[in-house]
């Protein structure tokens, strides 16, 4: 089915200047960028996007790394979004990432691991929500 998902191009990507690289495998595979937007989160945004990890022991890490630096938002669109996604993004650890995935080419680690993808459906909708209203996003 055409389903939309959240990407986010973490700060350590936007740093090594691969965002483009990473839409290229976005478009190659059929994944079309109907919103964008480039933001510096807040500490409040970073928490709250993460809020399901509030409990885990990497959350402050998460949350201060997600803020170091500029992030590059996204939502995808096309046929099975959201595991299409995950398969071009590879293991959350780049360690485990499949050869040619984005991970295994561009994350250093599993906090600096260069992208961030919805896990579901049901998360996509709820995470495309937190920072796109519907009129920002575009069918095409
Ligand atoms: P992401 O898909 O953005 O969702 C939560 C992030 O927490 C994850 O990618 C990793 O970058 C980070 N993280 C750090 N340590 C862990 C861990 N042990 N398990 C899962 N995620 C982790």
């Amino acid at each position: 089915a055409l389903e939309r998902t959240l990407s986010i191009i973490k700060p350590d990507a936007v740093a090594k200047n691969v965002i483009g690289e990473i839409y290229t495998r976005f478009e190659k595979n059929g994944l079309k960028v109907v919103a964008s937007k480039m933001k510096q989160l807040s500490k409040q945004e970073a928490e709250g996007f993460y809020a399901v990890h509030r409990e885990r022991p990497f959350f402050n890490a998460l949350v201060e790394f997600m803020i170091s630096g500029p992030v590059m938002i996204q939502v995808l669109e096309g046929e099975g979004a959201v595991l299409k996604n995950r398969d071009l993004m590879g293991a959350t650890n780049p360690k485990d990432a499949a050869p040619g995935t984005i991970r295994a080419d561009f994350a250093d680690s599993i906090d600096a691991n260069a992208v961030h993808g919805s896990d579901s459906l049901e998360n996509a909708a709820i995470e495309v929500a937190y920072f796109f209203p519907a009129t920002d996003v575009y069918a095409r």
